[in-house]
């Protein structure tokens, strides 16, 4: 299989969407499974910047260092670099079609609809919430990820 490239599409690019790279990066390493990701927004409110330091903080307390990453905007070019394009939430899922060019190769998803059981789920943004709202961002982008990777060793099988 070539190598699967991912993007995964929040709004602002700092929350939801950099833990989900993070968090699939992680699983595909842990599964032996190579992988290109990448994360996006469709606003461009942060681009250049930093995740928010309560994302950092959770992928930090998962052993992993997200502060290099850095905020951009979804680009009609992602819909041909990339196999996969992942939104978080309905809005999303709509502000990403309307960058859609329509001739790319991306499939585009709302990342819990591949996830067992939470088929039609939000992945919801932590942004106004606390701490809590981050740790339970964790394990959804986490579901989501774990998803994913069986997905990928499927269809190579
Ligand atoms: P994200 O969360 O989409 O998960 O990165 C947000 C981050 C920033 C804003 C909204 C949502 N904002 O309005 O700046």
């Amino acid at each position: 299989m070539p190598t699967p490239r991912v993007l995964f599409v929040c709004l602002g690019n700092i929350c939801r969407s950099p833990l989900a790279e993070a968090a699939f990066r992680d699983a595909a390493k842990n599964a032996g499974v190579e992988v290109e990701v990448d994360s996006a927004g469709t606003a461009d409110y942060h681009v250049g910047e930093a995740p928010d330091p309560r994302s950092i903080e959770e992928a930090q307390s998962h052993g992993i260092d997200i502060s290099g990453y850095r905020g951009r905007q979804l680009t009609a070019r992602d819909f041909h670099e990339f196999d996969f394009i992942f939104g978080m939430d309905r809005q999303n899922m709509a502000n990403i079609a309307r960058v859609d060019p329509g001739d790319g190769k991306a499939k585009t998803a709302m990342l819990l609809d591949i996830v067992p059981g939470q088929e039609g789920r939000e992945l919801s943004d932590p942004w106004y919430g606390g701490e809590d709202n981050f740790k339970a961002t964790w394990l959804d982008v986490k579901a989501g990820a774990e998803a994913l990777v069986a997905i990928l060793i499927d269809a190579d099988a």
